[in-house]
């Protein structure tokens, strides 16, 4: 049994293995984050199943969640890489990832990026504005290789999510409009083969509740598709992005295979079945299996309110203060119960706030911070002085490895020589 539940005693149980125990075990510093790898795989398995035998490419949004134990487990189950990074581009390589299924994305590529994904000869480059495109074959022509490229639409599809993370509207920074495609088929047209069209794509943004944007752009791109095929015959995929929501405890999410069933009808019903469908799933794979664990520091209480003060802070999981997130946050040794108290960090922000949470009349011992294993410690940082947090990874109900983190001194140290 995977995820994050309660055994008959009511501890809190990550990947079949009670949490407090794992973290002794791990000897490891807190605050640190804790993933259950098997149910990341898991549901990457179930993801792909959902495709039944349509041809497609799950291309991971390693920005998720970037740990090796991750990238490299998933890599093993036969998944690609959505990369924005040529930092991601290298991670995903060395992890087993094979050229040829790892896209490139991002709106602000630089030249050497742009000649790592060619020198490297990885699926595609998704392209997103015309401007880039042009530079794209600059860089083909000088050196000498010829860019796969896919054209990554902006839709003008809003949809509804917090605006931070929201990326397909027409006003986002993300994409080439529908009005600028004619601009952009002249660029590759006239590019004498230093660029081939392999693919469109589109991606409308994160924790998507329903189907139905998703499916409805999905719409788009096959039309598009289809008109491009009269006259290139190089295309060979459609790339509907990632975005599927998971439940943090309030609103229900969809499952991922319910966006996989939503591509593979949309490609069938636009003819397109021998097309490659890529899809680019980051929070719903991950997000679900990874913890925090923290220590409770002390309560305080006022006229006007009762703190519980944890060990982990904004630095360390920044999307309450970010994105106004709520990630329920249990004590690890006793279930959710009364009184609710407001649960902040060390950080001198009042933002760093993790909001209320049910944590019985006498708070003490140590915290799960829940549904962290997305955007978690990849958007951790050193503010105040705080060290990184460590990650330790569960298989198959124990330890597979631990990875501490660099520590306060190597923060003093870095700082002292700048
Ligand atoms: N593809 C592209 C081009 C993306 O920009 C993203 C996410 C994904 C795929 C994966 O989206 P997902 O399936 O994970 O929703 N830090 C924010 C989320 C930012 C998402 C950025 N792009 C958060 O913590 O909610």
């Amino acid at each position: 049994m995977t995820g994050f539940r309660r055994d008959a005693q009511d501890n809190a149980v990550l990947g079949s293995v009670r949490l407090g125990q794992l973290v002794r075990d791990a000897d490891i510093e807190l605050p640190a984050y804790v993933y259950d790898v098997d149910g990341m795989t898991e549901t990457l398995r179930s993801l792909h199943h959902a495709f039944g035998d349509a041809p497609h490419l799950v291309a991971y949004a390693v920005k998720a969640n970037s740990a090796g134990t991750v990238v490299r487990a998933f890599a093993a189950e036969g998944a690609g890489v959505d990369a924005v990074s040529a930092a991601e581009v290298e991670l995903a390589l060395a992890c087993g990832v094979p050229a040829s299924k790892l896209v490139m994305s991002g709106v602000a590529k630089t030249d050497a990026e742009i000649d790592l994904a060619l020198f490297k000869g990885i699926l595609a480059i998704q392209a997103e504005s015309v401007e880039e495109l042009s530079r794209i074959a600059t860089r083909a022509q000088a050196t000498g290789h010829r860019a796969d490229v896919s054209l990554r639409l902006n839709p003008g599809i809003e949809i509804d999510a917090h605006s931070h993370i929201a990326t397909g509207h027409d006003t986002a920074k993300f994409g080439i409009s529908e009005s600028d495609l004619s601009a952009a088929y002249a660029v590759i047209d006239g590019s004498e083969g230093r660029l081939a069209q392999v693919g469109f794509s589109v991606h409308l943004g994160s924790m998507m509740n329903a189907t139905e944007a998703y499916g409805r752009s999905a719409r788009k791109l096959c039309d598009l598709a289809r008109e491009r095929r009269a006259t290139v015959s190089t295309l060979r995929f459609v790339d509907f992005g990632g975005g599927f929501g998971i439940d943090y405890g309030g609103e229900p999410s969809v499952a991922p295979s319910e966006f996989a069933h939503t591509c593979v009808r949309t490609v069938r019903d636009a003819g397109l079945s021998d097309l490659t469908i890529v899809v680019e799933p980051g929070r719903s794979l991950v997000a679900p299996f990874g913890v925090l664990v923290a220590r409770i520091v002390q309560t305080k209480k006022s006229a006007a309110r009762q703190w519980v003060m944890i060990s982990a802070g904004m630095n360390d999981l920044i999307r309450p203060a970010l994105y106004s997130a709520k990630h329920r946050i249990e004590l690890l040794e006793s279930a959710p119960q009364e009184p609710e108290w407001r649960v902040v960090g060390p950080v001198c922000e009042s933002s760093d706030d993790f909001g209320s949470h049910p944590l019985g009349p006498a708070p003490a011992g140590l915290v799960a911070i829940r549904d962290a294993g997305a955007y978690g410690y990849v958007m951790a940082s050193e503010y105040n002085g705080r060290a990184l947090p460590g990650e330790v990874f569960v298989r198959g109900g124990k330890i597979a490895s631990v990875s501490h983190g660099p520590g306060r001194k190597a923060w003093l140290e870095r700082r002292l020589s700048a």
